[in-house]
């Protein structure tokens, strides 16, 4: 089995101009955040599409997928098993057109596959704003047997529709973790035991999308269609979840469980911190309107 290598110095090339100094000095002399991601594993292997299927177009020998939205349609699929943990990666390029008005998903739901939205369940979500061609946003949120709203977004220190880029959720009991290209940009924590805060722990399937949110980022100009996200990086490392022992996905013999999966490094850490002081453009926790419990800890 092949594995590409898309390893931080890959990176450091692509983002010289807008990374500081100290950002830098840690990735590239440290190095300590090679991602492999596997490119060879097959989009039938463990995917399906979920609709819009005209606007699903398998490429490179299976290997690759393009989601494209035009005025009749977007698209979208989903993984074709539940999962109780794990860490889920993709690679996803997205639309290099102007395209306002159009969103870009990867991100873990309970909901039936195919329904963007329902009553009170568990997610986790990276959802990529269509922009004016300048500012890059991702938006994270997350659902906690709830109605969700924790929006924390970010700008993207790189040109997301340029190349492939590593997007990850580690999943686990103790936090969850989302990561770009190997550097954490948010940490929800298991706050259940200390303060009895809500933490996602229903199976969840994958779901990637491209649709059009006109009602929230504003009318799309369907002359610059169709837009088209690219995805790879099939390969799925998680537990399946087992209706008759749904806490088998919580043991240690999977490696996302084990104790040095319970944080952050040092390192990562400082990463972390970066991005947030750099690249946080919105965060639930400063929103007045808002009041939810693990606020108080952060
Ligand atoms: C875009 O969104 C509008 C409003 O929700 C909807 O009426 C329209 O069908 C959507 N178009 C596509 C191509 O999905």
């Amino acid at each position: 089995m092949g594995y590409y290598f898309m390893n931080i110095n890959n990176s450091c090339s692509n983002n010289i101009p807008v990374l500081s100094s100290i950002l830098l000095f840690i990735l590239c002399l440290y190095n300590p955040l090679a991602i492999s991601v596997d490119d060879t594993v097959r989009f039938d292997a463990n995917y399906s599409p979920t609709w819009g299927r005209d606007h699903v177009t398998v490429v490179g020998d299976g290997t690759q997928v393009q989601l494209s939205l035009d005025e009749r349609s977007g698209a979208g699929f989903h993984s074709n098993q539940k999962y109780g943990s794990g860490i889920f990666r993709m690679k996803l390029k997205l639309p290099n057109k102007k395209d306002k008005g159009i969103i870009t998903t990867f991100y873990l739901t309970g909901l039936p596959a195919g329904q963007p939205t329902g009553g009170p369940h568990d997610e986790a979500d990276f959802e990529f704003l269509g922009s004016n061609g300048k500012k890059f946003i991702v938006s994270t949120n997350v659902f906690a047997n709830d109605n969700g709203d924790r929006e924390q977004q970010f700008t993207l220190w790189f040109d997301p529709t340029l190349d492939f880029h590593v997007y990850e959720i580690l999943w686990n009991q103790h936090h969850i973790v989302f990561s770009v290209d190997g550097i954490p940009i948010r940490v929800y924590h298991n706050f259940k035991a200390q303060i009895g805060a809500n933490y996602p722990s229903q199976q969840m399937h994958v779901e990637s999308s491209i649709w059009n949110m006109t009602d929230w980022l504003g009318p799309v100009d369907w002359s610059q269609g169709p837009f088209v996200a690219e995805y790879r990086g099939f390969g799925l490392d998680a537990c399946v979840h087992q209706p008759s022992d749904p806490q088998d996905c919580h043991s240690s013999k999977y490696y996302w469980n084990d104790p040095k999966y319970w944080q952050l490094t040092p390192q990562q850490n400082k990463l972390l911190k970066y991005v947030r002081r750099n690249h946080l453009v919105y965060d639930y926790c400063g929103d007045r309107k808002k009041h939810f419990i693990e606020c108080k800890i952060h």
